[in-house]
C-alpha cells in the first residue's frame, strides 16, 4: 500500500512510498483511512526533530489525526463491522504497564514507555490501511464524516476540560470568563468547549486573522489580536478578571504570563509544546506570592484517553448543532496524499489541512 513515511531524526526525509500491506491479527480489525490532519508535531517530525520508528523498523508511517472506514473484522474483535466510521486512539500503554496505563489512562503514563501511533515507535495513519484493536477504535456517526478528522485534538482539548474541572471541584467553582492563547485548532476547538459551557471567552492570537476571527465570532467569542493589546493587566482591567487560561500556542513566555494574568483561584492549563530552549528572566517572587495568595493553579496536559475521545465525539454533534458549519469552516484545506508536502506548507489564512487518500465509492471494495 501506498504511505507517508519518514526516516525518523533525518530532516527533509518525508516520503510516498509502497510499504507492505498490513495484515489483521485475531481480535484486529483491518481499517480503510479516508483522511489524515497534520499538526505541529507531524511538522516536527518531518523536521527530524521528533518521531521514533516501530522496532525493527527503520521508517515510520506518520498521521496520528486519522478518520477510516471498517474493512475488515476478524474473529474476535468485537463491537465493530464493516462499514463503521473509526477515529483511532494515538497512545498505546507501555509493554509493562505502569499502573495508570494498566488503569487504561496511558495519557498519564509514568515512565515514559508508551508508545504513539504515527510519532513514537508505532506506525500512524497516512497510509492506505492500518489495523487496530476495537479497544483503540472509537466510532462516529456517519453524519459527522465532514469534521470527524477534527476528533484527535479535540480529544486533547476534552482531556484538558475535564482535569479543569476535577482541580477546580477543590472549591465552588462558577468560572466566568475564560482566555485561550492561540487561535489554532486546540485554541478554538478549546474556546468550543468552554462555550459550550456558556462561559464568556476571549481569544488572544499573535496575528489579525480573518478565518480565525470569523470562527472565534461564530462561536460568540471574543477574537484578540496581539498587534493590538499586549498581554498584560490592562488588558485585564479591560475585560474583568479571567478563571481559566489555556496556552495553546506553545511560546513559552506566554506560559510565565499567564501565570500573573490569572484570577484568583484561577487555573492557567497548558497545551503547547515548545520544542525550543529557550530562555527567560521572570519576576520570581512576584509570580510566587501571587500563586501562593490567590490559590492559582498551573498544570500541563498531553495526549487522550478513550474517555476524551468519547467525550469528543459528543461535543462534535453539540457543537454542530450549536453553531451549524463552525467545524467544517477550521478545515481549511484538504490535499490529495500526492501533495502531502503542499499541506505541510503553513499559512496565516489557516486552520487545520488534512490530506486525503483516494477512498473508493463503494463500501464493499477490497483491497487488491
Ligand atoms: C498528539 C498527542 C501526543 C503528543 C505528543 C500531539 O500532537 O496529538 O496525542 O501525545 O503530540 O507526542
Ligand atoms: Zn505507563
Amino acid at each position: 500500500m501506498r504511505a507517508v513515511v519518514v526516516t525518523p531524526r533525518e530532516q527533509g526525509s518525508g516520503r510516498l512510498t509502497e510499504v507492505p500491506d498490513p495484515q489483521p491479527q485475531p481480535g484486529e480489525v483491518l481499517v480503510r483511512v479516508r483522511e489524515v490532519g497534520l499538526d505541529g508535531t507531524d511538522v516536527e517530525i518531518l523536521e527530524g526533530q521528533y518521531g521514533e520508528a516501530p522496532p525493527g523498523d527503520d521508517y515510520l508511517i506518520i498521521g496520528h489525526e486519522s478518520l477510516g472506514q471498517v474493512q475488515e473484522v476478524t474473529a474476535g474483535a468485537e463491537g465493530l463491522s464493516p462499514g463503521d466510521w473509526v477515529v483511532a486512539i494515538v497512545r498505546r500503554p507501555d509493554p509493562l504497564p505502569c499502573r495508570n496505563c494498566a488503569a487504561d489512562e496511558w495519557d498519564m503514563c509514568l515512565n515514559g514507555q508508551y508508545t504513539e501511533r504515527g510519532i513514537k515507535g508505532r506506525h500512524g495513519f497516512l497510509a492506505e490501511f492500518y489495523v487496530e484493536a476495537p479497544k483503540f477504535l472509537v466510532r462516529v456517526a456517519e453524519g459527522l464524516l465532514p469534521v470527524a478528522v477534527l476528533l484527535e485534538p479535540l480529544s486533547i482539548v476534552e482531556k484538558a476540560v475535564e482535569q479543569i474541572k476535577r482541580i477546580q471541584s477543590r472549591m465552588v467553582w462558577q468560572p466566568q470568563r475564560a482566555m485561550v492563547l492561540g487561535a489554532g485548532p486546540i485554541g478554538l476547538l478549546a474556546g468550543m468547549v468552554l462555550r459550550l459551557e456558556n462561559i464568556e471567552v476571549h481569544v488572544y492570537n499573535r496575528s489579525e486573522q480573518k478565518i480565525k476571527r470569523d470562527v472565534t465570532e461564530s462561536i460568540g467569542a471574543n477574537y484578540i489580536c496581539a498587534e493590538e493589546h499586549s498581554f498584560d493587566h490592562e488588558l485585564e482591567r479591560e475585560i474583568g478578571p479571567l478563571d481559566i487560561i489555556v496556552e495553546a500556542t506553545g511560546f513559552s513566555p506566554l506560559a510565565f504570563d499567564a501565570m500573573d494574568m490569572i484570577g484568583p483561584n484561577g487555573i492557567v492549563c497548558l497545551t503547547g509544546v515548545s520544542g525550543g530552549s529557550r530562555t527567560l528572566q521572570i519576576p520570581a517572587d512576584h509570580l510566587n506570592l501571587e500563586m501562593v495568595l490567590m490559590n492559582k493553579v498551573v498544570f500541563g496536559t498531553v495526549n487522550a484517553n478513550r474517555r476524551h475521545f468519547e467525550a469528543g465525539v459528543r461535543h462534535l454533534q453539540e457543537i454542530e448543532a450549536r453553531w451549524p458549519g463552525v467545524l467544517s469552516r477550521m478545515i481549511t484545506r484538504r490535499y490529495p496524499i500526492e501533495r502531502f508536502t503542499d499541506a505541510l506548507q503553513r499559512s496565516s489564512q489557516d486552520i487545520k489541512r488534512v490530506v486525503e487518500i483516494a477512498f473508493p465509492g463503494t463500501q464493499e471494495q477490497k483491497r487488491e
